[in-house]
């Protein structure tokens, strides 16, 4: 396994290996590794012939007053997880590296950047959007693997890769869960254990509204959640909402297939959750 930090090289790299006709997979994370980001790599190792693992926590996806600075960097552990499933890059650039001082390129994804997530960090998909666009471009990545975990990131890579015409397929991945039920993140680690209870109630509440799907209008289930919820202390919404699969657009009772997703604090940290109902 080679740890690469410039960019240069490993676009290097991955040329010779487009040109002995390797399919170079792409797994783009911020570190602080789990079995999240594990399933991604382990998805990449089976389907493709080099799988590039990037590490770089983006200070551009960051709002003023949000965790840049404190968010877990165990690069010691990160590495051996990376090794552990025979990865064969590590891409971990400096913030330099990526973002020098006279950089002034950065991509938007409209109006899927400004609802959900978007309409409470509001410059976060643009740090997204810009940072993937690059690791695209310098991983010349034939796959690249995303979490359902974010859903609201996936459909937004998803149409930056089509609206601009990037070679890479964008492939989702199912989310991964504690065995109580909350999906598992890197910001869990910010959890006290009465805390982890706390989360592990949140997809408890996305089954228990989904039963109801096939009966129930979008704008009952949103409230159901809300007030479900809104019954367990130390829970703060950020958001509840039922959008359409296909492009996070709104829905009505006869939308097929829909995601209701959710963003909560707990104390001070933040988690998002979803599930995928269809018809
Ligand atoms: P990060 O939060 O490190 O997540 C990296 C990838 O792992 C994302 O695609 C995310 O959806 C996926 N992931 C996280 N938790 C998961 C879980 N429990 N199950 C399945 N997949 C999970 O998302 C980012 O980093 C950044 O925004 C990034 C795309 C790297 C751009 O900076």
């Amino acid at each position: 396994m080679k740890v690469i930090k410039i960019a240069s090289q490993l676009q290097k790299i991955a040329f010779k290996h487009l040109k002995n006709g390797d399919n170079i997979g792409l797994v783009p994370t911020m570190g602080a590794l789990h079995q999240g980001h594990e399933s991604l790599i382990l998805k990449s190792k089976k389907n493709d012939d080099v799988t590039i693992v990037s590490i770089f926590v983006n200070p551009v996806q960051f709002g003023p007053n949000e965790d840049y600075l404190k968010y877990p960097r165990p690069i010691k552990k990160d590495l051996e997880l990376c090794k552990k499933n025979h990865v064969d890059y590590v891409f971990m650039p400096t913030v330099n590296e990526m973002f020098p001082n006279n950089y002034k390129t950065f991509i938007e994804v409209t109006v899927l950047q400004d609802i959900m997530c978007g309409k409470f960090r509001p410059t976060h998909f643009r740090g997204v959007a810009t940072v993937v666009a690059k690791l695209l471009n310098i991983s010349c990545a034939c796959n690249a693997y995303f979490g359902i975990k974010d859903f609201q990131q996936l459909k937004i890579i998803e149409k930056m890769v089509k609206d601009l015409n990037f070679k890479t397929k964008i492939v989702p991945c199912p989310i991964v869960r504690e065995k109580i039920g909350l999906a598992v993140s890197s910001r869990n680690l910010y959890l006290s254990a009465q805390e982890k209870e706390t989360g592990s109630k949140i997809y408890k509440i996305l089954k228990e509204v989904s039963i109801d799907f096939k009966n129930k209008s979008p704008h009952i289930l949103k409230q159901s959640t809300i007030s479900k919820l809104n019954k367990i202390s130390n829970i703060k919404i950020d958001y509840v909402d039922i959008v359409n699969f296909n492009d996070l657009s709104s829905v009505n009772k006869s939308t097929k297939k829909v995601v209701l997703a959710v963003a909560v604090w707990i104390g001070k940290t933040r988690l998002i959750d979803n599930i995928i109902l269809a018809r």
